[in-house]
Order: structure tokens, then sequence, then C-alpha cells
């Protein structure tokens, strides 16, 4: 989409993404933030925001957690080896044991990267070295990251459009459908089968549940490492440490990233067999034949202990299934009433809300007006609400505009869940009682959103 420009009001606009601040400006979202704690974050202007989008469930421990703001000053203040390449690094064994300990299965080593797009590319690279294959198979709708070989695993034109050709041997299966993915798999051309366990950017969709166990069976039958990308859904998110451990099936790698280091260091890992290590590092020569600068840095591996270190004293995993499940039952209750509401929907902590078209006529004129302009019109002037009006931020999945996320940090209190209930409620009837919520938009179209 282009849109009319606004002149440059900082250094990020002039050198960064002039485009981004016009977007945020635009839908009144620009807002400068000048502390973050929890779920609560706090404006300049004396605002109090409540967190339900977690940067995209980057923030399972909450904002700036004192426990892991301590420990990265306390690994500063000790002036120990950072980065220095030539070293074994002790932080990143401990780390990874203890990685390997939580996500069980088979898992014994562990690349460290530096975002889950890396852990992508790793997890293509291991698992054509480990099976000398090329292909690669990934769900259709799925989200793996925005670098070329992660992006080929992605079918979403919006992401490629302009960035092509893609990697070549990457092929798309249906998500949720085994027969698909085994008529595929018996070619014996594909080294992988990558996915998401639950489809997070597609729309929070949860494929049948005997699938996985499906897929691990189709996939050691044709010799094809199973890939779960486990960026969001991973570090106790759902529930248990990962959403694998619902299916109760032992996937040959998981990719980690976002809130490993409690948002605060960029960091994530890939987790893997023993067997595929030693097919990538077979050998002394090859010891460092995958590696980064920034993998296994110490602010890093520290943050990601002390991450640990509170996921498990605050009990968050049972904590995000227990008032992950109250929130979707009260949001349920609370939009039951309205036409628009398709479905409440998630598992642990990551819920979204989706709507669909309106069977009255009143509304269904303004709601097909309002996708004529954009796919993402309508989801996102629900967003621009419940920032502006409730103090409630949100966002919609990136391949679903029609679902809105719900993921705040697992460390959520029940008033605060409240205050999202009461709020969505409020917006929610908003949308369906007037046609100010309709009429918004379309000012906002005349301001110069040229779609
Ligand atoms: C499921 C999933 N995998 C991979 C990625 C890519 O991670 P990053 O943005 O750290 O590269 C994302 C990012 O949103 C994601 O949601």
């Amino acid at each position: 989409m282009s849109t009319v420009s606004v002149p440059a009001t900082s250094s990020y606009s002039e050198y960064v993404n002039p485009r981004w601040e016009e977007l945020l400006n635009l839908l009144g979202m620009n807002v400068r933030y000048e502390r973050c704690l929890g779920v609560e974050l706090f404006t300049d202007d004396g605002r109090r925001i409540l967190d339900f989008l977690s940067g995209f469930c980057v923030h399972n421990t909450g904002h700036n957690h004192p426990a892991i703001v301590r420990a990265i000053k306390e690994e500063l203040d000790r002036s120990g080896p950072a980065m220095l390449q030539t070293d074994v690094p002790e932080l990143a064994g401990e780390l990874a044991r203890r990685l390997c300990a939580l996500a069980g299965g088979g898992l014994s080593k562990v690349y460290f990267s530096s975002s889950g797009s890396e852990g992508a590319e790793t997890a293509i690279k291991f698992s054509r070295a480990s099976t000398g294959r090329a292909g690669v198979l990934y769900a259709e709708g799925g989200f793996h990251g925005l670098t070329c070989g992660a992006l080929s695993l992605m079918t979403d034109p919006f992401w490629r459009g302009g960035f092509g050709p893609m990697l070549p041997g990457t092929e798309a299966v249906p998500f949720g459908d085994l027969a698909a993915l085994e008529e595929k798999l018996s070619t014996r051309r594909f080294a992988a089968f990558i996915t998401e366990p639950i489809q997070a950017e597609a729309g929070m969709r949860i494929p049948p549940p005997d699938y996985f166990a499906g897929v691990e069976l189709a996939c050691k039958r044709s010799g094809t490492l199973f890939v779960l990308d486990e960026v969001q859904t991973g570090m106790f998110r759902t529930g248990p440490f990962l959403a694998a451990h619902h299916y109760g099936v032992r996937p040959d790698m998981v990719i980690l990233a976002k809130a490993l280091s409690g948002g605060l260091i960029p960091s994530g890992a890939l987790l893997m067999s023993e067997a595929i290590y030693d097919a990538v590092y077979s050998s002394v020569q090859r010891a460092i034949v995958h590696t980064s600068t920034f993998s296994e840095n110490g602010l890093a591996m520290r943050a990601g202990l002390a991450t640990l270190d509170v996921l498990e004293a605050e009990a968050l995993g049972p904590r995000a299934a227990r008032a992950g499940a109250e929130l979707r039952r009260q949001l349920s209750d609370a939009l039951a009433e309205f036409e628009m509401v398709r479905e409440v929907r998630g598992i642990g902590m990551l819920s979204g809300i989706e709507f669909a078209a309106p069977r009255g006529l009143a509304l269904r004129v303004s709601f097909e007006a309002f996708r004529k302009i954009h796919p993402a019109m309508f989801g996102q002037c629900l967003v621009m609400r419940l920032f502006r009006d409730q103090g409630i931020l949100t966002q919609i999945c990136g391949n679903n505009f029609l679902v809105l996320k719900v993921a705040p940090p697992l460390v959520l209190s029940d008033e605060q869940a409240a205050e999202f209930v009461a709020a969505a409620r409020e917006t929610v009837a908003f949308v369906h009682s007037s046609g100010g919520f309709w009429s918004e938009a379309l000012q906002l179209v005349r301001r110069g959103i040229n779609i």
C-alpha cells in the first residue's frame, strides 16, 4: 500500500523507515513509550496501555522482568568474555543443557542463532546435510521469517512479492492434511517437513488432534526430517514448554527464538537430534562449518538462563494453560451475541478472535466496502479502536486479517484479563451498533491512504 507523504518528524523517519512512522501516525498508534513493565506500557502523555500482543510472543515473562534485567546487568558487570569467538562459552552449554532437558524427545544438541529466521535457515541447511536431499516441504499459510530461505517456506504473496525467485526445491502442502503430505513424502525427494504446530500468523489454526502423530510417522517412513517451528508457540506460551508436547510427538528439530531471552537480547535456538548434529559437524575440520558472530553470545545466554528461571519459578506454563482457557471462556461468553464474531479459539495464552462477514444487510454493505478498499481494513480499524479508546495493544494476524490476536505476556493478572474482555466487548458492540466505526475508516481513506 502506498500512503501520502507525512513530513519526517524524527531521525527514525529520516534515516530508517518513514513509511512505518506514517502508518503508525495514520492509525493513531505512534505514541512514545516511557516505561514497560509486565503487561503494562506507560506513555509519555500519561496513558497506560495493556499489551495483548507481547511483541508477537516475545514477552512471555512480561516486559523488563526485574530478575532478567538484573542477570543481564550482572553479566555486564563481571566483564567476562563476550563474543571472543575463540573460547568455549560455558553459558551456552548450560542454556543448551536446560533447553534439551525441557524439550525431551531425543533433542540433545543446540545451535544458537540470533533470530527465528536464522533458525529456519539453519534447519533447511542441516536437514539437507543430514539427508542428502534438496527438497523442503512446508505448510501453506505459515510464517517462518523473511530471509530468503525462510521466506521460501511461506506462501503468502504479500511477503514474497518482488523478492523472487525462491529457494529451489521448496513445496507447500495444506496445513492439517495428512494425505496430501504423505503423497509428497512418498517421492522421497524431501529433506524436511517444516511447520508450526499451531499456525499463529495464519489465524491461530489448530490442526486435527491426531495430525502430528501421523506427520511424525509419515516423515520417519520416508526418511524426511520432521521440524517444528516453535518460535511463537515455544517457551511455555501454550502451557507446556513446547506445543509439540500437546501432541506427544518427537520432532527431529525444533526452532525457538522470540521469548528465549526475556524480550531483551536477540536470541534463538535450533534444537536437534544427535544424528543431525553428527551429520553437519562430522569432523574436527568441520567444527565451525555453520556458525555466526553473535551465536552463543554471553548476554543472550545469560538472559536465556534467567528467562528459564523466571518461567519455572513463577510456573508460567501452568498459568498460561489455566488463565488462557479462562480468558477464552470469558471472551466467548462476552462476544457470543455478536453476529460478526465467528469463533474464539486458541491454546494456552495464544488465542485469536475470528471475525466473519455479517449476515444483516446494513453491516454487510459497510463490511464489503471495507474489504474492497483493503482486506486488512476492518481488522486494522478494530486494532486502532482498541488502542485509542480502550488502551489495549494488539494486532491482526499477518496472514489472516480477520483474526485478532490475543497473546498477552504469561504474567497476565485476572484483573487485566477482565479488563481486556470488557474492552473487547465494548469495541465489538460499537462495531455492530454504530456507523461511527465504519465512517472513521472511510475518513482514513480520505486522509490519504491510497491502497
Ligand atoms: C512462527 C515464526 N517463525 C519464525 C519467525 C521469524 O522470526 P524472526 O522475526 O526472529 O526472524 C516468526 C516471526 O514472527 C514466527 O512467528
